[in-house]
């Protein structure tokens, strides 16, 4: 792998547009997008998408989500596009939302790991519309974290993971939404569910009948088929061993406060924090807020040399069903349930 001087951008025209140079040259770039930021790459050139694997350390089945500025180019990219496909980007593109349908063949098949459907989404943040726009490319993209470790949410969670590895980083601040996009495919007229986002299945279901995938909330067991190959791996995993405690707020702290020790920390909802009497890192009080300070506050929790996490488990409705399913991917599905029957 080449070695970089990664410069940090800014959303200026004159530093997207040296960034699109990047892209049109084949070379990666740590794009923000209003979920996290993406590790950007001319979608229908191999040689540069090779790159974000070998960037990632991503396992070669593991699909990439190609990133449009304008649904107006979806057929050029995809086919059989459904008309529900249509509905649903009339309401949520640009934003939060990919949508897996038939790919065409300029679609190479690195890109898709060999499946014959690609993700498709227009990102709801401006200056990554902007870029790709820049670029004139199709914008493959996958969360620019290294394979296995939090989503970035910041661009200095970017350069933490990829500084040497890319060329450069366009610093867009912040992401608002936090957690990746929903991922949704088609099935005779109904969306399956395939990852849990900011667009939830609430909202999704007042267009069609929505099928939540059984791996969004269970482990897949050693070689079982799953739908969309990232439910297999271990994710968003900290260094430290995070374990979700299920019960009510006063169940939570009678637990955490009879654990302590080096190392061992609380993360509780704000509202929860101050009657904590072990140390620890909140994550927010909405599924909104707890989304999109998750990924942040499970970096924190590496810096500060954590060991043993206790999370108090947030709420599956909404926007909770994303946060829900990165904690527990993060925890290696290990809960603990402590509310009396
Ligand atoms: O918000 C997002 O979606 C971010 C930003 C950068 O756009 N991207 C992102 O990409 O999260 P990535 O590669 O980290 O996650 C893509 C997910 C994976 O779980 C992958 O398995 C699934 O989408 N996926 C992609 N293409 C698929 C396909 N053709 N069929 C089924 N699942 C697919
Ligand atoms: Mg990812």
């Amino acid at each position: 792998m080449m070695s970089y001087e990664t410069r940090l951008l800014t959303s200026s025209e004159e530093d997207i547009e040296y960034a699109a140079g990047l892209i049109r040259q084949g070379e990666l770039v740590g794009m923000p997008t209003e979920t996290v930021y993406g590790l950007a790459a001319d979608a229908e050139n191999p040689v540069a998408v090779k790159k974000i694997f070998e960037a990632k350390g991503r396992p070669q089945d593991n699909p990439l989500i190609v990133h449009l500025a304008d649904i107006s180019q979806i057929e050029e990219y995809v086919r059989d596009v459904p008309d529900i496909a249509y509905k649903l980007a009339e309401n949520f593109c640009p934003g939060p939302l990919t949508m897996v349908l038939p790919k065409r063949d300029r679609i190479p098949d690195i890109t898709s790991a060999g499946l014959d459907t690609v993700g498709i989404r227009i990102p709801g943040h401006k200056t990554a519309r902007v870029l790709i726009k820049a670029s004139g490319k199709a914008i493959a993209a996958p969360s620019a974290n290294l394979s296995g470790s939090p989503s970035p949410t910041a661009a200095e969670h970017v350069m933490k993971d990829m500084e040497g590895r890319i060329p450069a980083v366009i610093d867009g601040g912040s992401c608002p939404v936090g957690v990746e996009s929903t991922v949704i495919s088609f099935e005779d007229g109904r969306i399956r569910l395939l990852r849990p986002g900011f667009v939830s299945a609430e909202e999704l279901s007042e267009f069609a009948e929505v099928i939540t995938d059984r791996h969004i909330t269970e482990a897949a067991s050693e070689g079982e088929q799953v739908r969309s190959p990232g439910m297999k791996y271990k994710h968003y995993s900290p260094k430290a061993n995070v374990t979700i405690i299920e019960g009510s707020e006063k169940e939570y702290l009678k637990y955490v406060n009879s654990r302590g020790g080096e190392g061992v920390f609380a993360m509780p909802f704000d509202s929860t924090a101050a009657d904590c009497k072990i140390p620890g890192i909140s994550y927010g009080d909405t599924s909104e807020e707890q989304a999109a300070r998750l990924f942040a506050v499970l970096r924190e929790f590496d810096e500060i040399g954590a060991r043993q996490v206790y999370a108090q488990c947030p709420s599956s409705d909404g926007v909770g069903l994303a946060v829900y399913n990165r904690l527990l991917r993060a925890a290696g599905f290990e809960i603990i349930k402590v509310q009396k029957e």
